[in-house]
């Protein structure tokens, strides 16, 4: 008989095998389709990749409703609730993630990213440029919401998540592997209660949750401060480190450019040939490839009925390298026109998504990625073998070769 613990390792396996099978499957699928079709099945379900189809779906936010069915044991929040309720949510944080957003805070954000990457970077540890990243985004967070949390607990609270999360999505997508949903239920309370004990602890936190709270009154039923406040957090993060882990993979890949763009920092065209690299490592490596939704109503799109309850998947990663909207869209090519003559058809280039339930943090995300890419090319010299490196999907999709990534300080 297998013991609990081995029980758990074999769950936790082919929550992993199968959710990178799924994501290889979107990019596979993107590469292949680069110049085809813009309804295609993946797993029988309707995926999207067509500029047109996506926008008018994800303006109909009403129609396309968000069903994270199983993060809803995280409590619900403005992530994954629809309708009136999510305009109320949405009032609670929006104007934070806006202000914090405004390009007047684009030196701070700098700042913020040299000093924490000057502490926390140790060249024999490459994992320590992880570490200093994912510091920096934290710290940008809290100061969004003009807020402190203690960062130890913080970084516990990602890693939990980012577990828990693999198999949240795992079951939603196969929810007859789900043996035992007490136990799931279980580890969703104990990363709340940790929440709990974190966030109490850190006075502005608390006040912050309470004015949630107040604000919302009745207007919705047993609503709970944390929830709303915990998912921010995570929406936050986790997308804002896994886009910077890739760029910096993307980086070390190519050390002759990397040197190109460092020393051409500084002048209006070096600093715009930075930035593009950053917008092309989002084009190719989207860190959520693809985003779904529900169908509330019959809907047409594209000439084509949807019957209610049916899920569409809208992948980011096949739009982003379609051939209709990109020269040569396979390659990783920052120097492309659509960033350089900033020809780009926004509606093909959708990492935060779009319509109404598009990303709340985006220009503060876009902030942190170009700022933070700039950090990066001033402080150090990256290297690594030129391959694709390998990926773990969990929420987000994030690189994990830092083992074979070399470091020197400028
Ligand atoms: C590069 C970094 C980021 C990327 C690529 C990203 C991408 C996305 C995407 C694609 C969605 C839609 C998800 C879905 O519909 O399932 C989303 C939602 C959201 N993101 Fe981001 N995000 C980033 C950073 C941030 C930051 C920094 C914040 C806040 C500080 C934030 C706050 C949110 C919120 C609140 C939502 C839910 C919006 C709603 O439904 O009302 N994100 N993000």
């Amino acid at each position: 008989m297998q013991s609990i613990r081995q029980q758990k390792t074999d769950k936790s396996e082919e929550a992993l095998a199968f959710l990178n099978g799924l994501t290889s499957e979107i990019f596979d699928l993107a590469d292949k389709q680069s110049g085809a079709q813009d309804l295609c099945d993946l797993r029988s379900l309707i995926t999207l990749d067509d500029a047109e189809l996506i926008h008018e779906a994800a303006m109909n936010s009403d129609a396309f409703i968000k069903e994270y069915n199983l993060l809803k044991l995280l409590g619900r929040n403005r992530f994954n609730t629809n309708g009136r309720e999510w305009e109320i949510r949405r009032g609670l944080t929006q104007k934070f993630f806006s202000q914090a957003g405004r390009s007047s805070n684009r030196a701070r954000v700098h700042r913020t990213y040299a000093r924490r990457l000057e502490e926390i970077v140790d060249p024999d540890r490459p994992w320590s440029l992880f570490d200093a990243l994912q510091t920096g985004a934290i710290d940008i967070f809290f100061k969004s919401l003009n807020v402190e949390m203690d960062m130890a607990g913080s970084r516990r609270l990602m890693s939990s998540f980012r577990s828990l999360s693999r198999y949240l999505q795992y079951f939603s997508w196969r929810p007859d592997r789900l043996e035992n949903p007490a136990a799931l239920e279980a580890a969703a309370r104990q990363l709340d209660n940790n929440v709990r004990m974190i966030a109490e602890a850190a006075p502005g936190v608390t006040l912050l949750m309470s004015a949630f709270e107040e604000q919302v009154g009745d207007s919705i039923a047993n609503f709970v401060g944390r929830h709303e406040f915990f998912m921010a957090f995570l929406a936050g993060i986790e997308t804002t480190v896994s886009s910077l882990s890739w760029v910096a993979h993307e980086l070390a890949r190519r050390p002759a450019l990397q040197e190109e763009l460092a020393n051409g920092l500084g002048s209006e065209k070096g600093d715009d040939r930075a930035l593009a690299f950053a917008h092309e490592t989002m084009r190719m490596r989207p860190p959520l490839p693809f985003v779904t939704r529900a169908t509330s109503r019959q809907v047409d799109l594209g000439g084509m009925a949807i019957d209610p309850g049916h899920t569409i998947v809208f992948s980011i990663a096949g739009l982003h390298r379609k051939e209709r909207y990109w020269t040569d869209p396979l390659r990783f090519w920052p120097d492309r026109p659509e960033f350089t003559e900033k020809t780009v058809n926004r509606k093909a280039f959708i990492p935060f998504f779009a319509g109404p339930r598009k990303c709340g943090g985006a220009r503060l995300a876009m902030l942190e990625v170009e700022e933070a890419t700039k950090v990066m090319l001033e402080q150090l010299r990256l290297e690594m073998p030129d391959r694709d490196p390998p990926f773990d999907y969990a929420l987000t999709l994030r690189p994990t070769g830092w083992d074979d990534i070399t470091m020197t300080r400028r």
